[in-house]
């Protein structure tokens, strides 16, 4: 059949948020794992939707390892930030992060599709979608598509709309 077009994908956001997580939802069932840890530096991943085959960078985004961030920019082609709606004390955090990503000379003047999830959802402390996107000023980014999705990676809800706009984005 036809070869898919290979893209690559940065996924970042703090540690905890659920990158891990929702990058493995994405595989086929029969290559998912079962336990999954903190990321230590990154990890490489693969998955398929119907027109595109992704390379994942699935980042580590504890304080010690952020730095490593900004070496992958130049060969991303889109970016998955994922942001824990229940982790309100470190919004203000997950902010500074984007705003570092968004001014980097890599990523500043390129119009590279940025999806959101505001995942964790299924918690009670979760704030909305709309919420976190006020947080995080989304409204500012005039330069770049973006879009965000409210997710529970558990259950594997929000993900598929989240990729299905990003596919429609890179086509
Ligand atoms: P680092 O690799 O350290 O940067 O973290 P990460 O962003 O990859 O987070 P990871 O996927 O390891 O998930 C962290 C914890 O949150 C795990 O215990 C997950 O099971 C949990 N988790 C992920 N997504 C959700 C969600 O949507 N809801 C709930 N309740 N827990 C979630
Ligand atoms: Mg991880």
């Amino acid at each position: 059949g036809l070869k898919k077009k290979e893209v690559h994908v940065l996924c970042l956001g703090l540690d905890n948020s659920g990158k891990t997580t929702i990058i493995n939802k994405l595989k086929p069932s029969n290559a998912q794992t079962q336990d999954i840890v903190p990321t230590i530096g990154f990890s490489i991943e693969k998955f398929k939707t119907s027109s595109l085959s992704f390379t994942v960078f699935d980042m580590s985004g504890q304080g010690r390892y952020r730095n490593l961030w900004e070496h992958y920019y130049k060969e991303g082609q889109a970016v998955i930030f994922v942001i824990d709606s229940s982790d309100k004390l470190r919004m203000v955090v997950a902010k500074e992060e984007l705003d570092t990503l968004l001014n980097h000379p890599d990523i500043k003047h390129r119009r590279l599709p940025i999806l959101f999830f505001a995942n964790k959802m299924d918690l009670r402390d979760a704030i909305s979608s709309v919420k976190v996107s006020q947080l995080l000023s989304l409204e500012n980014i005039k330069d770049k598509p973006w879009h965000i999705c409210a997710s529970d990676a558990l259950k594997g809800e929000g993900l598929q709309e989240g990729v299905d706009w990003l596919q429609d984005q890179i086509q």
